[in-house]
């Protein structure tokens, strides 16, 4: 073996052994285990749209269990109490039984620009809001996964994974069983794991086989989904930084896109390439038998500093250039954030790192960023889009 590969495994092993070392410490086992959110009654009283006074009612006339108490008499409620209210009160947001997920990709081939990050955070405010929620992470890299908890190292030996199931090679058929729960009650997850990658070779390798081989490669995670879309309400996608056949999945299986770009002008002038790109990759998913239609493409400003030389500026270009495509508010660039990510967590789930008007300013930002990705998923299910039912209430009017 060379001197050159002895040396990089060499540098690997010590590599590992230090992301184990770190991992040791910011991952505490026996408080991961369970999630350490809890609401008091006005916080739980607004993510469940009522009044304090109005949940205090139901209490008393007894359509709802009293909340349990502190040592201290203060009332609190846990996500599994909040689950219950919205059952009890038949208050649950999202969609009918019948209707499909929507399936958002949180897509751009441009490496670092807040794709995990979002995917996490946008997983947990949907889970906070009362939606049932699928993440599947089909980067190799697998940082979402770390940030649920889940080590994609554990996965190794694993027959049922993603990459067995994208995997032409691989006889494991069944998604739904490459779906592992989080400690959020409603967030379930496919992890990544390394054995991706490989997924990612042996699916280029139908290139060479051609026609229908193809066809089935950039298929495979759409008809995966398929079989578990009426389960959840809403699915993330979070790709890989690359154009391959994982990315093309993705393209593939989406309803729905939401394109991060930085402030930045290099990042914005990739993402004039990722664009043409996008559209190139569209005409190959048809010629190959798979035509994508989204229900909505959205680009969001993703770490946006104003106070950062020449960042306001590419926000002014943006909504120029961008328009209607754009989200009205940019996800501001906050140490809370980054923070919270490198303890792999949401801040969602973590305390504030600094002030706690840093932290709320923070919260309420991507609490208004979400809230407008929301309205698109939202639109996309017939019992619940606004457009579509007052143009049906038009129509009848007219009739
Ligand atoms: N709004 C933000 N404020 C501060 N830091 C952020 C913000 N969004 C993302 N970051 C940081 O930027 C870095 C890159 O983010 P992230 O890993 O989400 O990007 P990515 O697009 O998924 O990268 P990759 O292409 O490698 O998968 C992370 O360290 C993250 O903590
Ligand atoms: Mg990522």
């Amino acid at each position: 073996m060379s001197y050159t590969v002895n040396t990089l495994r060499n540098m690997t092993r010590s590599c590992e052994m230090m992301r184990d070392r770190v991992k040791a410490v910011v991952f505490k086992p026996e408080d991961r285990k369970v999630l350490d959110i809890t609401f008091g009654p006005t916080a739980a009283a607004e993510l469940l749209g009522r009044t304090p006074e109005a949940l205090a009612k139901a209490e008393r006339e007894g359509r709802l269990s009293p909340p349990k108490q502190l040592g201290n008499g203060r009332r609190f409620y846990t996500l599994e109490d909040l689950t219950q209210i919205r059952t009890a009160l038949n208050i649950r947001p999202g969609k009918l039984a019948s209707e499909d997920a929507v399936v958002v990709a949180v897509q751009n081939f441009k490496g670092g620009v807040g794709k995990s990050t979002i995917t996490k955070h946008f997983a947990d405010f949907l889970a906070l809001q009362g939606y049932n929620v699928l993440v599947i992470d089909c980067d190799p890299q697998a940082s979402t996964t770390t940030m649920f908890d889940i080590q994609p190292e554990t996965l190794i030996d694993e027959e049922e994974t993603l990459g067995n199931f994208l995997s032409p090679r691989s006889t494991f058929d069944d998604f739904r069983k490459s779906i592992h729960d989080t400690a959020w009650p409603t967030i379930k997850i496919v992890p990544s794991s390394l054995g991706l990658q490989d997924a990612e070779w042996d699916l280029t390798a139908t290139l060479r086989e051609g026609g229908q081989a193809v066809r089935e490669g950039l298929q495979r995670l759409r008809i995966g989904i398929e079989s578990v879309k009426k389960d959840f309400d809403v699915i993330l996608l979070d790709p890989p930084p690359a154009m391959g056949f994982l990315g093309l999945n993705v393209m593939a299986a989406a309803t729905g896109m939401l394109i991060p770009v930085p402030a930045r002008q290099l990042d914005y002038l990739s993402t004039i390439h990722f664009m043409d790109t996008i559209a190139e990759n569209i005409e190959i998913l048809e010629e190959n038998g798979t035509p994508v239609d989204y229900g909505f493409i959205r680009i969001v400003c993703s770490a946006y500093s104003p106070s950062k030389p020449g960042e306001a500026d590419m926000w002014k270009m943006m909504k120029a250039t961008y328009a209607n495509f754009l989200l009205n508010q940019p996800i501001l660039a906050s140490e809370e954030i980054k923070n919270a990510t490198q303890a792999f967590r949401s801040i969602y789930e973590s305390k504030p790192s600094a002030a706690h008007s840093t932290y709320n300013r923070c919260r309420d930002n991507l609490n208004s960023v979400f809230g407008e990705v929301l309205s698109e998923i939202q639109e996309q299910w017939p019992s619940k889009s606004v457009s579509r039912q007052s143009a049906e209430m038009d129509g009848s009017v007219a009739a």
